[in-house]
């Protein structure tokens, strides 16, 4: 057996993509509440009002909210040890900012939790998941403003102490490092920063956006802390979206653009909450690019006592970048886009295949920091076709998964401490970068479509009897 017997096998969603129920049960409006819906080329819309005739896919998304027994039940099935998902914050803390919990949001994360255990499905839970509640957004500018840390600190305390017992593993903030682009602004931060008129990119202030992202890391410490005061046993993780990025030739000036890139992208946001404190290179980035951070008293010992116990990221995908060939072709990635690898496939969405990136990556990771390390997202989104409406024969997907677990098998052997991996997404959610459903990376196909029809029934695809089989086999079987 080359992983170990307890390994974590099982997959992992994002309440925005799957709850639905966006008005029920007492929660508020958040976010992800009002995005539109988009596509490859269509960048999604962020508006303050909900727009008439506007279709706003996380409304109904595939309404785990009411199917969360069927689909855990099938997730049982599929034999997953551990599920890998979100709480939204506004169902818990209806506006963000009050001092009572909303009990009827606190319930359904309890039943939710019992149908896992019930099953023996090791709930990972991810306190934020791009859905800030949207009154702390419109009265308190999101992160900016301090007073934001104590609100999810408040909330961070509520569900550490109200699930104790029933969860021990914990992600603060998802992708946490996407604050660090400027397309990070209001997922990670809450900031609204306007957009250009094409829409595609957002008109940052990196003074703004570091300011805030600094409030994160004290949010973040601080849920660490009370996490690890309300129980000890509790497993704590960073949560790191990993865009792996090679060099497009050997030139030493596209070498040290890719350390640079690596530091600030990959790099940055695990060292503060890994090490808990500021790394050394971001001084020199902070001097050039006139950003000046806004430290209190008590910062500092924050953040050194909020240190996260073990490593989490996602990992889809790698890509090149250069300083000297700037005109290369680009291809599109999860988060950040890059320069095309010749010796690579991309998905139908672009993001360029790289399983044995997985290995480099794992080995990379935990060289430096030598702690556990879990991946909790890496899967293929593609267009699965539904034939005789019962069968979808998706084997890319199969192959793409397959490719990938054999590379974690290689760092395994490496001597990387890998405990656990939450493939992206047992069941059809809806995309996150474009709001499509059609962009499927389930195991179990939800009848969905983009334009917001079909019955939401669920049908296990080829995949999910294939993944079954991987985790009976404990990844012997591939
Ligand atoms: C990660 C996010 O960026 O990638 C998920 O944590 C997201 O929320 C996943 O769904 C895949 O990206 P997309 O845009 O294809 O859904």
């Amino acid at each position: 057996m080359i992983f170990p017997e307890n390994f974590l096998w099982g997959g992992a969603t994002a309440a925005n993509q799957c709850e639905g129920a966006f008005n029920e049960g007492g929660k508020g409006d958040c976010l992800s509440d009002h995005l539109t819906s988009g596509s490859l080329n269509t960048k999604r819309r962020f508006t303050k009002n909900i727009e008439m005739g506007a279709f706003y896919p996380g409304h109904e998304a595939v309404d785990f909210y009411h199917h969360y027994k069927e689909d855990i039940a099938l997730f049982a099935k599929m034999g997953m040890k551990a599920y890998r998902l979100s709480i939204t914050w506004s169902r818990i803390f209806p506006n963000g900012d009050e001092m009572e919990p909303n009990e009827e949001g606190l319930k359904f994360y309890d039943s939710v939790f019992d149908e896992c255990i019930r099953y023996g499905i090791e709930p990972i839970v991810t306190l934020m998941h791009f859905d800030m509640p949207y009154h702390l957004f419109e009265e308190y500018g999101g992160f900016q403003n301090r007073k934001v840390i104590g609100f999810f600190a408040s909330f961070a305390k509520t569900v550490f102490q109200r699930y104790k017992g029933k969860v021990h593993y914990w992600l603060t903030f998802n992708e946490i490092n996407f604050a660090c682009i400027p397309m990070g602004n209001l997922e990670i931060l809450g900031i609204y920063a306007e957009r250009t008129k094409d829409y595609t990119q957002p008109l940052d202030d990196p003074q703004k956006r570091y300011q805030a992202l600094h409030h994160v890391f004290l949010a973040s410490a601080k849920a660490v802390e009370i996490g690890h005061e309300i129980d000890p046993t509790n497993k704590i993780g960073c949560m790191i979206s990993h865009v792996t990025q090679y060099p497009l030739t050997p030139h030493p000036e596209d070498m040290l653009y890719v350390q640079q890139q690596d530091h600030q992208f990959n790099d940055f946001t695990a060292d503060v909450q890994i090490r808990g404190k500021y790394p050394y290179y971001m001084k020199r980035f902070f001097d050039e690019n006139n950003i000046n951070i806004q430290w209190e008293k008590g910062d500092e010992g924050t953040l050194k006592n909020g240190c996260v116990d073990f490593y989490s990221f996602s990992y889809y995908m790698s890509n090149c970048q250069s300083k000297i060939k700037e005109s290369e072709e680009h291809s599109a990635g999860n988060l950040l886009e890059g320069i095309t690898n010749p010796y690579l496939e991309s998905s139908e969405w672009g993001w360029q295949i790289d399983p044995v990136g997985l290995r480099y990556t794992l080995n990379k990771i935990y060289d430096r920091y030598a702690i556990p390390i879990m991946i909790v997202e890496n899967g293929l989104g593609a267009n699965d076709k539904i034939e005789n409406d019962k069968t979808i024969n998706d084997g890319y997907r199969i192959d793409y998964l397959k490719a990938h677990i054999e590379q974690m098998k290689e760092a395994v052997k490496d001597g990387v401490d890998l405990i656990g991996y939450t493939m992206w997404t047992p069941i059809d959610i809806i995309s996150s970068s474009t709001g499509e459903m059609k962009k499927r990376y389930g195991l179990i196909y939800v009848d969905k479509n983009d334009d917001g029809t079909g019955s939401f029934k669920r049908i296990p695809k080829r995949s999910f009897y294939w993944y079954k089989n991987v985790i009976a086999s404990n990844g012997e079987n591939l």
